[in-house]
């Protein structure tokens, strides 16, 4: 039997903050809260939870704390207001944000005497439940081994390393693949809804096309590491491609805006190749070079 606390205190309440608290109190974990707008908690004090009337009450009522705020300039305003009551305590700070500002609020939090984990929730929106989801930590080793039990309920876990940044890189960058994804799909739905067709025949053809992902992830992480993928002749292609997709789309009275960033970047990659003599590669582009 473990000997780990089986209680925490959660701070923030949004959709991400309530998935947590029902995932806590599904496995027996006890949970105080405490959310800036009060009805929040009254919401999850009906689901079994416990709600502190302030921040230090939340605090005091257990060693660890999991934070779920918008982002960490919202820390501050938290736990600024019962700084006093850290020292001691377990700071578990799920929110987004980017890695400078979280190495900076691991700096703020063990300044005030508390320990510091971050976390990316890495999930399928705000379903932790889901088998895909998980979360990436960062932070001491020993801080998250000692506590990781008690944040198990959460999602499976990835611990990444001691840089307190490390879990929002690997977050951010997922990220970074999933926010243009999201549009694109809309974009290409928008696409089909606008040209009279239904989504229900097209979905099954979007989610075979998925299929092929896989594939194209391994091979331009490959092309990466050889400088990036795309020759001249490539980026040409794609820039041709790109014109195509903004056309129809075009056609069809659909927002092409998305569409023209990709084909932006195919012709700064280009551009550079022209003025190098020599293929350079998107990749090449992005990281500056
Ligand atoms: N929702 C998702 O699907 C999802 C998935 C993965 C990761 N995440 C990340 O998880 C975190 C929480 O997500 P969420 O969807 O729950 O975010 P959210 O809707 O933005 O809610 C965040 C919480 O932050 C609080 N908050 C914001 N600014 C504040 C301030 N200045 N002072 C005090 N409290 C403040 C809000 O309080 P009020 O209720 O008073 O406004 C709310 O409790 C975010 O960093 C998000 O990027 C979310």
């Amino acid at each position: 039997m473990s000997q780990q606390p089986r209680s925490v205190t959660v701070l923030g309440l949004g959709p991400m903050g309530q998935a947590m608290v029902r995932a806590f109190l599904e496995a027996g974990v006890e949970v105080t809260v405490w959310n800036r707008s009060a009805e929040k908690a009254d919401a999850m004090a009906e689901l079994g939870a416990k709600r502190a009337a302030t921040v230090a009450e939340a605090l005091e009522a257990n060693e660890v704390a999991v934070l779920s705020l918008t982002h960490y300039a919202a820390m501050y305003d938290v736990l600024g207001q019962a700084a006093e009551h850290l020292a001691g305590k377990v700071i578990a700070n799920l929110s987004s944000d980017s890695p400078e500002q979280t190495r900076r609020g691991a700096a703020w939090v063990r300044a005030h005497g508390a320990e510091f984990l971050s976390g990316g929730v890495m999930s399928a929106g705000d379903n932790i439940a889901h088998p895909a989801s998980y979360i990436f930590y960062s932070g001491p080793r020993e801080v998250f081994d000692a506590h990781a039990e008690v944040l198990r309920p959460l999602s499976p876990q990835e611990y990444l390393g001691v840089d307190d940044g490390l879990a929002q890189v690997f977050y951010q960058a997922l990220l970074t693949i999933f926010h243009p994804w999201m549009l694109a799909f809309d974009q290409a739905m928008a696409l089909i809804a606008n040209s009279g067709n239904e989504i229900d025949r097209f979905l099954p053809f979007a989610l075979r096309s998925n299929e092929a992902f896989p594939y194209f992830m391994s091979d331009f992480a490959a092309a990466a590491k050889a400088g990036g993928w795309g020759d001249r002749a490539q980026l040409a292609m794609m820039d041709a491609g790109a014109q195509h997709v903004v056309d129809a789309s075009v056609e069809a009275g659909v927002d092409a805006s998305l569409s023209r960033a990709a084909q932006a970047l195919w012709r700064k990659a280009i551009a550079a190749s022209e003025s190098a003599g020599a293929p350079v590669p998107v990749y090449a582009v992005m990281r500056g070079a």
